[in-house]
């Protein structure tokens, strides 16, 4: 698997694909990708098999040195083989250069057990999101400090 910074307009086409397939439809909701957006510019990373776009990770940075991972996904066929570790891992190395000293997530309730291990911690307790609402998931605000 290869991770890496992607700017290829048609292999964002993919990523964009991807996040809807996996993040939103399952819960029977629209495709929200570009409804949290305010003008931010986005890093996206993605883990890749071949010409194929198996994980993304959307992050935004902030002008005070802070950063956003605003989404989070690997296909269902490829989780538990590391894509997100390697996408986190990318990430990190990518925020660490920029001079980032800290970055949070929206974690859902469901991937809570990988923030953690990834070594996020929870800030808040549960949060509820209208765009959400029935779908079974929650949040907290989960952050990583950067050394
Ligand atoms: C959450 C997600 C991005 C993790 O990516 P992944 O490639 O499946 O995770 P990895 O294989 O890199 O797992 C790394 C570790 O986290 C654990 N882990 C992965 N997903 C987990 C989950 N949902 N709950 C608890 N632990 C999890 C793995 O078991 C592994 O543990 P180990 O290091 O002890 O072996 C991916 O499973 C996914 O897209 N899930 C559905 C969408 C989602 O919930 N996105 C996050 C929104 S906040």
């Amino acid at each position: 698997m290869q991770f890496a910074v992607e700017k290829d307009k048609g292999v964002l086409e993919q990523v964009d694909n991807l996040l809807y397939e996996v993040l939103w439809k399952p819960r029977g909701m629209p495709n929200v990708r570009h409804q949290f957006d305010k003008g931010e510019a986005e890093i996206i990373f993605t883990a890749r098999e071949g010409n194929n776009v198996v994980g993304a990770f959307v992050v935004i940075i902030y002008k005070d040195k802070t950063a956003e991972l605003r989404h989070a996904a690997v296909l269902p066929e490829y989780q538990g083989q590391k894509a997100g570790k390697g996408l986190w891992n990318e990430a990190l190395k990518y925020i660490k250069a920029e001079g980032i000293n800290s970055i949070y997530v929206y974690a859902r309730n469901t991937a809570i057990g990988f923030w953690e291990k990834t070594g996020f911690r929870a800030e808040t307790d549960w949060l509820d999101h209208e765009a959400f609402a029935g779908s079974g998931i929650r949040f907290k605000i989960m952050f990583f400090d950067i050394k």
